[in-house]
This record gives structure tokens, C-alpha cells and sequence, in this order.
């Protein structure tokens, strides 16, 4: 498998034209890199400026509510997405669970959504510096897991991409180690391994994130057990970003 590489843009950047220039220069900087599977989830509004790309990067979405259509203000449904070109859509980061209130249970409507709907889903999961302190890590994981996912069939799970970020790594230049992401991803794989056939189990990709950059990427690809990162502040800068794809290779 290619090492798979989410860049999440969050709420950047300010412009289209900043927007067409990040991805102008993303794009070029992948010429002659043919081993990754990219997608690029800017936020919603720059979606249709870049669907005419991709046949070299993928796009994916940072959100998505659960309902199809109907008297949601505000809310932009998988169909939409789907009709964009969108492949991806990224749910129940933490910052969608602190700042927009999302519970496991409106994270659960939303996975169903979007895997009816023929998209793939990055589940994101992963605890908080308090719950780290307490030893509660694996349990959070536990239960962000068997919520997120209840009522998801193993057909369904086939489009699903688990991304184990701790909270407290996001944003802050303080990455989990290598080693206790590979604890983590072990624990996500075997508590998999109980609720879904053994197929499942052998093409699931898990991803980390959480203060990925050029220098630390190279350490954790191999060692702890995932098959690609979602990169938040450093797919903002090309270069950077261009290094870390080119330094997985
Ligand atoms: P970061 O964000 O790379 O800036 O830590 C990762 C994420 O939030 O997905």
C-alpha cells in the first residue's frame, strides 16, 4: 500500500487565491512522486475550485452533516460533497468534538451518511492530555470506537480510515512518540479485530496525526505501525509539505 497522506487545511486560508496558489504549488512540488495516495481537505468553499485536479491528488472534506437535503441552515450534506468530486470527508476530529460540541453519537449519524452515500471516512479518534494523565488513553479509544462505529457493518468498514490523533499532539509541536502511537494503533487494530472479520482487519489503514513535520515523519513510518499521517499545520507550507512526502519515500 502507498503511504496515505491527509493534508487538512482546518480553516485556511483566508483567500481562493491563496487557496489556488497552496495547491498550484502542492501540486507541482508532486511532479516525478508517484509513490503516496494524496488527498487535500481544504475548507468547503475552495471544494469546486480544485475539482478539475484530480486525477493527481484526491479531495476530501472536512465535515459533512448527516441529513441528504432539507431545512439545515448551514449544513452541506455527502451528496454535495459527492457531486464536488470529494472522496473523503474527515469526522470526528477533535476540534469538531471541542469547539462544535460533536458527540460520538451525531459523529456515528455522520460516518452512516457519508459511507451510504459512497465516500470514504477518516474516523478520527484519539484522547486528551487529562484523560493521558489519568491512564484512560486506551479506553477513550474504546469508546470513541464502539460508538463511532455501532451499526457499521463490515461491508461499510471496507471505506472507513481510522486516524488515531491525540489531542494534546495537535497543534502543539509536542507529537506522540513512535512508540506510543504503535501502543495505540495496536490497541485500535485488536479491538477491531473483535468486532469485525478478519478481511477488515488486513486492509484497514490507520493514520496518525498530531505535530507530524519532515523531521519526526521518517521515524514513524515503519515504526509505529500506521500506513500514512493527516498533517494539519504543515500542509500549509508547500515546501515543508513536499519534504514530508518526499522523506516518507
Ligand atoms: P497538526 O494537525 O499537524 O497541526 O498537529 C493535525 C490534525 O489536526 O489533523
Amino acid at each position: 500500500m502507498k503511504p496515505f497522506i491527509i493534508a487538512n487545511w482546518k480553516m485556511n486560508p483566508a483567500t481562493t487565491q491563496e487557496a489556488k496558489s497552496l495547491f498550484d504549488s502542492v501540486k507541482d512540488g508532486l511532479s516525478g512522486i508517484k509513490n503516496v495516495d494524496l488527498v487535500i481537505c481544504p475548507p468547503f468553499i475552495y471544494l469546486a475550485a480544485f475539482n478539475s485536479y484530480l486525477s493527481i491528488i484526491k479531495l476530501g472534506a472536512q465535515d459533512c452533516f448527516y441529513e441528504k437535503s432539507g431545512p439545515f441552515t448551514g449544513g452541506i450534506s455527502s451528496l454535495m460533497l459527492k457531486d464536488l468530486g470529494c472522496q473523503y470527508v474527515i469526522l470526528g476530529h477533535s476540534e469538531r468534538r471541542i469547539h462544535f460540541k460533536e458527540t460520538d453519537e451525531i459523529i456515528n449519524k455522520k460516518i452512516k451518511a457519508v459511507v451510504s452515500a459512497g465516500l470514504n471516512v477518516i474516523f478520527c479518534i484519539g484522547e486528551t492530555e487529562a484523560e493521558k494523565k489519568k491512564g484512560e488513553t486506551q479506553n477513550v479509544l474504546e469508546v470513541q470506537i464502539k460508538r463511532g462505529l455501532d451499526g457499521i457493518s463490515a461491508k461499510e468498514m471496507e471505506n472507513i480510515v481510522i486516524a488515531y490523533e491525540p489531542v494534546w499532539a495537535i497543534g502543539t509541536g509536542n507529537p506522540c512518540s513512535p512508540d506510543e502511537t504503535r501502543k495505540a494503533v495496536l490497541f485500535i487494530r485488536k479491538l477491531i479485530s473483535k468486532i469485525y472479520p478478519a478481511r477488515i482487519l488486513d486492509n484497514l489503514r490507520i493514520l496518525y496525526g498530531g505535530s507530524v513535520n519532515s523531521e519526526n515523519v521518517r521515524d514513524y513510518f515503519g515504526k509505529s505501525g500506521v500506513e500514512g499521517f493527516i498533517i494539519g499545520g504543515a500542509s500549509l507550507k508547500p515546501e515543508e509539505f513536499i519534504k514530508i512526502i518526499k522523506n516518507i519515500n
